[in-house]
């Protein structure tokens, strides 16, 4: 796993931007799985910037995102699909047949998560996935214990993870209690998995994921065995991490043409 620690939040950010660029300005017809939360909304600002400085074209990519909550309408002001709409989706140039989300209306759930995973398939695979990480260690959605190989699916969130994402939903006991997620093994397909996280609160988990034993306790700690795998932090985020003279190292010697 490669290790970047940036010396603030908006350096992380341009960082992880610049390598999702790197990705589409490769390849524009690019397979992108996508990441929610509060910590990936600076990431895509930075991506809207450089869509509008002429950087960026998104017209031949297409997109994954990772996970909705079940029983949420896509329009609903909470739901992962408007979010995505109001930071991304709606400033750049992506064609609206090359977005893909998990449907958290799906009369037939099961049928749906699998129909998601040939959906991937078919477009080629994901090349590059962002991901964020929860407090005990969640990807997408994949809360503690989840499968290391798990696929698309219906899972159940930690009362941590509603209190976590409460803000949007008013109190804890308004967020839907079921979700569907991309599984740990459906992100440990893709080509690049390029995890961001900031701040003491992730700290913890940052550590135990890069340094930790692999286990389905803190599922995060699967994408030690992906063989490309780009973790950026702030110092913040990197605080419990032993190794990092050695990660600031590697990334000061990196050779030019891996640079961003
Ligand atoms: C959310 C998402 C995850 C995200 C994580 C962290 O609920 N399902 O994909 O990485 O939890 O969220 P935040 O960035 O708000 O801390």
């Amino acid at each position: 796993m490669e290790i970047i620690i940036k010396p603030s939040v908006v350096e992380a950010q341009l960082e992880t931007a610049k390598i999702l660029r790197r990705q589409i300005q490769r390849k524009p017809a690019s397979v992108l799985g996508l990441a929610t939360g509060s910590t990936p909304i600076g990431v895509y600002a930075a991506l809207v910037e450089m869509h509008q400085r002429g950087e960026l074209d998104f017209s031949k990519a297409s997109t994954f995102n990772l996970d909705e909550y079940v029983g949420l309408d896509p329009k609903h002001p909470c739901s992962y699909r408007e979010f995505m709409r109001e930071h991304l989706f709606g400033k750049v140039n992506l064609s609206p047949a090359n977005i893909h989300f998990p449907d958290g209306l799906a009369k037939d759930v099961p049928a749906h998560c699998a129909e998601y995973e040939a959906a991937i398939l078919r477009a080629g695979g994901i090349d590059l996935q962002l991901l964020g990480i929860g407090r005990e260690g969640h990807i997408g959605f994949n809360e503690p214990s989840s499968s290391l190989a798990s696929r698309t699916r219906i899972k159940t969130l930690t009362r941590q993870t509603l209190q976590d994402n409460a803000k949007c939903f008013g109190s804890p006991d308004k967020v839907p209690h079921h979700v569907i997620t991309m599984g740990v093994g459906t992100i440990m397909d893709t080509r690049h998995c390029l995890m961001f996280a900031t701040g003491e609160a992730k700290a913890e988990a940052v550590a135990r994921m890069a340094e930790g034993a692999i286990t389905a306790d803190l599922p995060a700690s699967i994408l030690q065995m992906h063989p490309v795998c780009t973790l950026v932090v702030d110092e913040a985020a990197a605080a419990d991490l032993k190794r990092t003279d050695y990660y600031r190292w590697v990334y000061d010697n990196k050779p030019d043409w891996q640079r961003v």
